[in-house]
C-alpha cells in the first residue's frame, strides 16, 4: 500500500490529475482508493462546506486551521488509516501540506503550530509521495473560474494569498523533496499526466515497472 497527495493551488489540475492517476493505477492492478480534503468521510464533509462556501472572512486563520484539522482527523480515523490497514493505496486530493500553504503561508498561522496540531491528528504518518502541481497563479484562477459549485470561498481571497501560496507549496517542495516532487502543470493534460506517472514510477519502482 501506498499513500499519496495531490497538493497545488487553485485551478492547477489536482483534481482532474487525481482522477487520470487512478485510472492509471487500476490499469497497473492496483487497488486504490480516491479521496479529498477537506472532507473525505461524512462528518469530514459537513465541516468541509463550512471551509469552501460563503464569505472569505467568515473565520479567522486559527479557526479556520482547527477546522481544517478536526477534518483531517475525522478523515484519518474514518477512511485513510482504515484503508491503509486492509493494504490499500489511498490517493487524496489535497491533504496537510494544503494548510500548511493556505493558513501557514497564506494566512501568516505560525507554521509551529500547524506542526503540532498535525502531530496531534496523524502521528508519524505521512504521505509516501506527495505531487505539488506548479502553474502560474492567473493562469490557475483562470481555469479554477466559473465551475459554479459554490465552492469559491478561497477562490474569492485575493491574488496576493494566491501567490503566497504557490511560494509555500515551493518551499514545502524544497524543504522535503524525499517525499515531495514538484510538477509543473503548465500544457495539456497529457503533459501533466506523463509528468506525474514518471514520477510515480519513480518513487515506486516495483509496483509500477
Ligand atoms: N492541463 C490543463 N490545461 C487546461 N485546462 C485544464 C488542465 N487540467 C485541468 N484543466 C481544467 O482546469 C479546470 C481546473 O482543473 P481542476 O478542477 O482539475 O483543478 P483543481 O486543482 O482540482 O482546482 P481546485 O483547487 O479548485 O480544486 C477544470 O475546468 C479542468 O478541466
Ligand atoms: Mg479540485
Amino acid at each position: 500500500m501506498a499513500f499519496i497527495s495531490f497538493e497545488g493551488g487553485e485551478g492547477t489540475g489536482k483534481s482532474t490529475q487525481l482522477g487520470l492517476f487512478l485510472g492509471y493505477l487500476e490499469s497497473s492492478g492496483i487497488d486504490a482508493i480516491a479521496t479529498r480534503e477537506p472532507g473525505g468521510a461524512p462528518g469530514a464533509e459537513d465541516i468541509r462546506k463550512l471551509l469552501v462556501e460563503g464569505e472569505p472572512g467568515r473565520w479567522d486563520a486559527i479557526t479556520e486551521t482547527l477546522l481544517h484539522f478536526a477534518a483531517r482527523r475525522d478523515h484519518l480515523a474514518r477512511v485513510i488509516e482504515p484503508a491503509l490497514a486492509r493494504g490499500q493505496w489511498v490517493v487524496s486530493d489535497r491533504f496537510a501540506d494544503s494548510t500548511y500553504a493556505y493558513q501557514g503561508f497564506g494566512h501568516g498561522v505560525d507554521l509551529g503550530l500547524i506542526e503540532a496540531l498535525y502531530r496531534m491528528v496523524a502521528g508519524d504518518l505521512k504521505p509516501d509521495l506527495t505531487l505539488i502541481l506548479d502553474l502560474d497563479v492567473d493562469e490557475g484562477l483562470r481555469r479554477a473560474t466559473g465551475r459554479g459549485s459554490g465552492e469559491d470561498r478561497y477562490e474569492n481571497m485575493d491574488r496576493e494569498f494566491h501567490e503566497r501560496i504557490r511560494q509555500g507549496f515551493l518551499a514545502i517542495a524544497d524543504a522535503e523533496p524525499d517525499r515531495c516532487k514538484l510538477i509543473d502543470a503548465a500544457g495539456s493534460e497529457g503533459d501533466v499526466q506523463a509528468r506525474i506517472i514518471a514520477a510515480a514510477k519513480a518513487r515506486f519502482p516495483d509496483a509500477l515497472p
